[in-house]
């Protein structure tokens, strides 16, 4: 895994100065970085129907954008195009060990790795994203131009690329192996690369209320929940038939009050919510599948692996109780397991010292056991 090197501030600094504030180049942030995965890898990904990627390119000085999966890249020559894939994280473990590194965000906050090629003379062009961003360069150079905050305009360049106009840059700087540029949302900017190149994007999407509270109805429904209706007995006699008066507004904002009010609704809603993946696993159920105690066996000779992609939450308002989120679903392993559950969602490696304490705990060995047989973690060669 690489090892995250801040040479010029501390984790704290960058979290008061520039997190969700300004960008900023941090230079040799991976010392010795080498691609995770090669250009011909990458490309075969873009080939499979599970895995979203983009091409990007311009015919006669127009933008183009094509999504996989692609049968051929031989077509588009050696310069001035862009392969991009997303969620790399879920299809290799290697890519998967990027995130790690900026675990002081939390893991709820993160979306995905996304991994662009680019020929020379290639990129998306300038844009404006909505989430945090660190670009990991790793082969060749790139360009990348930034700007500040401002008004700017917004256009698709073409149905499937939203640009914006030309800016002005606060950040001009040529990436190599191992340097990090880190985008907050907002922010224009656009990279250019100078040779044919890879970066690794570790991006971070924060949740907007309406993507929140449209989960939320969705859990209210599926758990048949906040059903109750507004009550009014006793009301006086109303005088205006088509007023909503300041009484009957506030019931109205009282009842979706209290849902919002009730915390252990509220927990168990963004635990399950959260540790939803937005794309596919790539779960491969064991063949032979463990039984009893087959896999604290196997567990004394190999640790588990998380599978890339699979999001593990607990919520401290129930972590006690040994709750824990796993892929959408809940999971009560009991108090007595409230450490396994800290052990399980904290750590990408779980090893037989880790996990030790609770071994003996059925309700754990049973959930684990499942959890590996369908392939949320898998052993360590
Ligand atoms: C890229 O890596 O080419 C695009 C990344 C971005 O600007 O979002
Ligand atoms: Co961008």
């Amino acid at each position: 895994m690489p090892n995250l090197h801040l040479p010029d501030f501390s984790v704290e600094d960058f979290l008061s100065n520039y997190w969700q504030q300004k960008p900023v180049v941090i230079r040799q942030g991976f010392k010795n970085f080498e691609d995770l995965i090669s250009p011909d890898e990458l490309a075969g990904l873009a080939c499979e129907e599970e895995v979203e990627s983009r091409l990007v390119y311009k015919t006669d000085g127009l933008w183009q954008a094509e999504s996989g999966p692609f049968e051929s890249y031989a077509h588009l020559g050696e310069q001035g195009w862009c392969l991009i894939v997303q969620a790399v994280d879920h299809w290799a473990p290697e890519v998967a060990a990027l995130v790690q590194p900026f675990s002081f965000i939390p893991k709820w906050r993160f979306d995905d790795v996304m991994i662009s090629y680019s020929t020379p003379g290639g990129g998306v062009g300038p844009h404006i994203d909505l989430y945090d961003v660190f670009i990991c360069q790793g082969s060749g150079r790139r360009r990348w131009r930034v700007g500040d905050l401002g008004n700017h305009r917004q256009f698709a360049a073409h149905a499937a690329l939203l640009h914006t106009d030309p800016f002005d840059a606060i950040i001009d700087a040529e990436l190599q192996a191992g340097d990090i540029l880190y985008i907050p949302p907002g922010f224009p900017h656009e990279g250019v690369s100078l040779e044919h190149s890879m970066s690794f994007s570790v991006g971070f999407r924060s949740k907007s209320a309406s993507h929140m509270l449209s989960g939320l109805a969705d859990y209210l429904i599926d758990n048949e929940l906040g059903s109750a209706l507004i009550a009014d007995p006793k009301r006086p006699p109303h005088t205006q038939q088509g007023r909503i008066d300041a009484d009957d507004f506030a019931r109205i904002k009282a009842q979706m009050q209290a849902v919002l009010d009730d915390n252990a609704l509220i927990a168990d809603f963004a635990g399950s919510f959260l540790s939803k993946t937005k794309c596919e696993l790539d779960l491969q159920a064991l063949d032979e599948p463990f039984y009893g105690r087959e896999l604290v066996n196997e567990l004394t000779r190999h640790s588990l692996i998380r599978l890339g992609g699979l999001r593990c939450f607990y919520v401290d308002e129930t972590v006690n109780q040994g709750i824990c989120y796993i892929n959408g679903e809940r999971y009560d392993l009991g108090a007595a397991c409230h450490g396994a559950v800290l052990a399980l969602c904290d750590n990408e490696v779980l090893s037989y010292a880790l996990l030790e304490s609770w071994l003996k705990q059925p309700r754990l060995i049973d959930a684990l056991t499942d959890w590996v047989n369908c392939g949320y973690w898998y052993f360590q060669d």
